[in-house]
């Protein structure tokens, strides 16, 4: 039997938790999950109680007993972590967004820092840079990066790429959104900690799924992966207009982040996608990406899904009950997922992982995708700073 794949988490909130499930399920590559480490002692010691497993107090002593570390903490920490990962030797798993800007370098964070008034050609630069620093790492290390992005790995966005690939499809026009309520993290809304609103946290996951697939198409023609080009894109903060009327039902406690995002993507080949993301959609997560192809047209539903339609007539019966991701309400008519983590792709992500670090492949989310999507985001800015106006993506 092989050696078991020693798994360490960085982060002890919304993610791990959602990690930490989602490796029990791997299957053929044998898992120990060592432990945790988070920013508290009394996260990481609720977590390893929880979890049965041991609270590590730094993350060189997590490091010292992984093979892996999972990068489960806010964004601003990502290279940082990533990069002395990988410097002792350990592959890496980064949570999106994989990287960023954060603020002028020096202390840790800047208090005085506000994202959406600084400038955006400096960010774009910056965050590329940040991009380089983990990748140039993993070269030196000769260790993996496994790039978090459960789209890629989400059953409906890989039966596609089966779709696209083996019917020698081209894809011509993508469009897709990630929305809903808003977040619940409270390092979410302050972009000295998340790198940005709308486009940043949300837009990463239908852009990165529609950048795997134009690479699919490309490599599987020809084996040169389609890339994207341009962007145009705009953004806003609705929910703190002077005019907004605040109903109690959408988070509004953003400080500096955009909370409507839309971007227009053109590739290389001069296909074009376009993807939205906002904060302000009630009714639960509103995830999909739909397939305008030359051969074939594909409705990707992340979330939700009709495998079951349940009606409630009143609130309290279902209060045991999970229904979706920040559905709100679970009185009248829902469609409950029947596994939510399976249509999401996150143990379909972790059996990459595993996959890939064990048998010395590139996972099919991994470094060069992560690179792509923080260049289309942070151009995404530039072309917002402008009022939509298209940006060269420097990649
Ligand atoms: N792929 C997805 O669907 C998805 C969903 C949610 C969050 N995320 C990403 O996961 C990451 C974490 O988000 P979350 O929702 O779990 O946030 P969270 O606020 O629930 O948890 C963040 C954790 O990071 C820890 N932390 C903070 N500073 C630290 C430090 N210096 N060292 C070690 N740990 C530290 C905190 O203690 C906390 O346990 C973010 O990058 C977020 O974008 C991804």
């Amino acid at each position: 039997m092989a050696k078991p794949l020693r798994v360490g988490i960085v982060g002890a909130g919304f993610a791990a938790r959602f990690h930490w499930k989602g490796y029990r399920k791997v299957y053929d590559v044998p898992i120990e999950l060592v432990g945790v480490t988070s920013k508290t002692a009394e996260t990481r010691e609720a977590f390893a109680r929880e979890f049965g497993c041991q609270a590590f107090s730094s993350f060189e002593e997590l490091c010292d007993h992984s093979d892996v570390v999972d990068i489960c903490a806010p964004g601003f920490l990502h290279e940082r972590l990533a990069v002395a990962g990988l410097e002792r030797g350990k592959h890496v798993i980064v949570e999106k967004p994989f990287t960023g800007y954060y603020g002028p370098p020096g202390r840790e964070v800047e208090e005085n820092f506000r994202g959406n008034a600084f400038p955006k050609d400096k960010m774009l630069t910056e965050a590329i840079a940040s991009c380089d620093r983990v990748l140039q790492a993993a070269g030196n290390s000769g260790q993996r990066i496994g790039y978090a992005e459960n789209w890629v790995y989400a059953p409906a966005i890989q039966k596609e790429r089966e779709i696209l690939t083996k019917s020698g499809g081209q894809i011509l026009w993508l469009i897709g959104d990630e929305s809903h309520s808003g977040s619940h993290s409270p390092y979410y809304g302050i972009w000295k900690f998340s790198g940005g609103g709308a486009l940043v946290g949300k837009g990463c996951h239908p852009l990165t799924a529609a950048l795997y697939l134009k690479r699919a198409e490309g490599q599987s023609r020809d084996g040169k992966p389609i890339r994207p080009a341009t962007v145009s894109a705009r953004t806003h903060e609705i929910t703190r207009l002077s005019d907004f009327r605040d109903a109690g039902f959408l988070r509004t406690s953003y400080d500096d982040i955009e909370d409507y995002g839309q971007m227009h993507v053109t590739f290389s080949d001069g296909t074009v996608a376009d993807i939205f993301a906002t904060e302000l959609a009630l009714g639960g997560v509103h995830n999909w990406l739909e397939v305008f192809a030359n051969n074939h047209r594909t409705r990707c539903n992340l979330n939700p899904i009709n495998a079951l339609q349940t009606y409630n007539p009143r609130e309290e019966l279902f209060k045991d009950v999970y229904v979706t991701e920040k559905i709100g309400t679970k009185q009248g008519w829902s469609q409950p997922a029947p596994d939510e983590d399976w249509q999401h792709g996150y143990p379909q992500e972790f059996q990459d992982f595993a996959e890939s670090f064990q048998g010395n492949r590139e996972p099919l989310s991994g470094g060069e995708l992560a690179r792509d999507t923080i260049g289309v985001l942070y151009s995404a800015y530039v072309s917002a700073e402008r009022k939509g106006l298209e940006v060269e993506i420097p990649l």
